[in-house]
């Protein structure tokens, strides 16, 4: 069996992949075989070759993922199988898009939900129903998604891995309460941002504050940009604010101080992760 092997794009392998699929179909009477015929599509893992992954690498000046679960060729993978590509650097959130990604496994196709969590620098990516089990899925992804400098995310098949017949009930992140993150906002920005006189005008000393000066509504400083949009911390300002080295905003990270002699911490990756979950779970402001 191939040992599992981590983040790596395989350029080549994929071509060879479609060399294979294209002589499959060829052997076909009509390549609309193919597509009747599903369990064509069925491989195990002693099909595929080792060879095809050592020879590829990342064009340069693009960028790969730096962490991929599960792990490339993954034997054994849960129908319900939660996909996350983990980059170094921030992407750019303007560039990410669900049409980007195909789930396929020959013929099968999956739609997806694909989100992207910009604390871990993850994108979260699932699909909307269980998958076959026992065939080989392909993620791919096409040209077009950027980071944070620009550079190119390269292009191809991302992610590939084997269907058991397990189901996990793997959970994309965790449901998060307001009462899991009220207490760090509390702690570290309600001594400025509260009545009577909130800074940036942004109050959060209770649920109808929130309502009226985070929720959808728009930023003071980066005028393009929402405060606070339940379900998607990457469209959120006040998640640009608090994570670290994002360069698209304005002003200071988050929480400041008001004496520039001084600093204060930022703050942790946990609270951090806490906020963007409370954002993926909804953001709502009772419990
Ligand atoms: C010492 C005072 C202070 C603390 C503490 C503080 N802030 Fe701020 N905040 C400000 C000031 C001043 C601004 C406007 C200038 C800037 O963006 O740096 C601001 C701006 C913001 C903005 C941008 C508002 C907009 O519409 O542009 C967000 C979001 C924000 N703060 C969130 C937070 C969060 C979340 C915390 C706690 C983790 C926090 N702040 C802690 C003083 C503070």
């Amino acid at each position: 069996m191939t040992p599992p092997r981590r983040g790596r794009l395989p350029g080549l392998r994929s071509v060879g992949y479609a060399l294979f699929l294209f002589v499959a179909a060829t052997a076909c009477s009509s390549p609309f075989d193919t597509l009747a015929h599903t369990d064509d599509t069925e491989m195990d893992s002693d099909d595929i070759d080792a060879d095809w992954i050592s020879d590829t690498s990342v064009p340069t000046g693009q960028v790969a993922p730096v962490d991929v679960q599960p792990a490339f060729n993954q034997d054994g993978a849960p129908v319900d199988q939660v996909i996350r590509l983990r980059f170094r650097d921030h992407l750019d959130v303007r560039t990410i898009h669900n049409a980007l990604f195909r789930l396929y496994s020959g013929p099968l196709e999956k739609w997806l939900t694909v989100i992207y969590d910009p604390v871990r620098r993850e994108l979260v990516i699932w699909p909307g129903s269980d998958m076959r089990a026992g065939v080989v899925w392909e993620l791919s992804l096409r040209e077009g998604m950027r980071d944070i400098s620009g550079r190119e995310v390269a292009a191809g098949v991302v992610a590939r891995f084997i269907t058991s017949a397990e189901r996990s009930g793997e959970q994309p992140f965790p449901r998060t309460a307001w009462s899991q993150v009220a207490p760090a906002f509390a702690q570290h920005c309600q001594s400025c941002h509260s009545a009577p006189k909130p800074f940036a005008g942004l109050d959060m000393s209770d649920a109808e504050a929130w309502q009226r000066t985070a929720l959808n509504a728009p930023s003071d400083g980066w005028p393009t940009a929402v405060r606070l949009m339940p379900y998607r911390p990457a469209d959120s300002y006040l998640i640009h604010k608090i994570i670290d080295d994002y360069p698209l905003r304005a002003g200071q990270q988050m929480p400041r101080t008001m004496d520039d002699a001084d600093t204060r911490a930022p703050l942790t990756f946990d609270e951090q992760q806490i906020i963007a979950n409370w954002i993926l779970s909804g953001a709502f402001l009772t419990n």
